[in-house]
């Protein structure tokens, strides 16, 4: 190897947002750039995928969300689900500390002229503002999006889209169907919540870039720490709206959830 050659060897190593020695031929055509015919790219959508969690509750050897689920690793699902849509401009991955350096090879199976990678923090709104910082310029509505939830489907994140395009946060959601009670700590009925209202929040969520900096900025300054993102939002007034989500976008949280998704997976929508 050359001095030139080493140089260029290390200079990819120690750089973990660019995947250096991965074949560009090897990015599957479904998912390269969309590009128009002068070879710009026309998207304006960030994309954040939260996956520097721990997975406690699953516990176990390997981290869930570098488990297969549905025919590969459950986070590959996600990155090569937002990269086949046309308006989505850059994906990033954020990953343990751990493994950002050394990112599972499987990773670069997408087009990763689109792939970022971002190191996580000790909470998930510390990781989903590690992401933010990375996206770049042409960004102009943000998508945040558990990696936990591999079976995320087109339609819905264009009904996120659509609604974080008008000017507001985006939550994909679905309704309570159960009647739900509130329970003190002998687990005694302390009342029937009513329902109607209430709806299961799941991600992805959307929203104006400007809007969800903003949001995160202010979290960051009072150390206020959500289980999602909206919930920033929501503390400054921002308005937010449902849309439609899906059983199959279902978090995986515990061991059980394992087979529970594989079998949504394999039940058409
Ligand atoms: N997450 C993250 N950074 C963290 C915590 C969570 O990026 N510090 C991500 C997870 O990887 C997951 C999503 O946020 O994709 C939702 O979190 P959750 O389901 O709670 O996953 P874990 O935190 O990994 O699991 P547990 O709470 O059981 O430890
Ligand atoms: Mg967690």
């Amino acid at each position: 190897m050359s001095t030139h050659d080493q140089a260029d060897h290390e200079a990819h190593h120690s750089d973990a947002r660019a995947p250096g020695n991965f074949a560009r031929d090897a990015t599957p055509p479904e998912l390269r750039r969309d590009t128009t015919g002068s070879g710009e790219s026309v998207g304006d959508v960030g994309v954040v995928i939260v996956a520097a969690g721990s997975g406690s509750r699953v516990g176990g050897g390997e981290l869930k969300q570098f488990r297969w689920v549905g025919g590969k690793p459950m986070l590959l699902h996600s990155v090569q689900m937002f990269q086949r849509r046309r308006d989505v401009a850059m994906v990033v991955c954020v990953l343990p500390k751990a493994f950002v350096g050394d990112p599972p090879p499987w990773l670069f199976q997408c087009d990763t002229d689109r792939l970022l990678i971002s190191v996580g923090g000790r909470e998930r709104t510390e990781s989903v503002a590690n992401g933010l910082e990375d996206l770049p310029d042409e960004v102009n509505i943000v998508l945040v999006h558990d990696a936990a939830r591999p079976f995320v489907s087109d339609a819905m994140i264009d009904r996120v889209v659509a609604e974080a395009r008008c000017g507001h946060g985006a939550v994909a959601a679905l309704p309570v169907v159960d009647t739900l009670k509130e329970v003190d700590e002998t687990r005694r009925v302390v009342r029937t919540v009513e329902r109607a209202r209430l709806w299961r929040a799941q991600t992805p969520q959307g929203f104006p870039r400007d809007l969800i900096e903003r949001a995160h900025a202010q979290a960051r300054v009072e150390h206020v720490s959500t289980t999602d993102d909206a919930a920033l939002f929501e503390r400054l007034g921002l308005p937010v709206v449902v849309v439609r989500g899906s059983e199959r976008a279902m978090k995986i949280t515990d061991e059980e959830d394992f087979p529970r998704a594989e079998a949504l997976y394999a039940t058409p929508e």
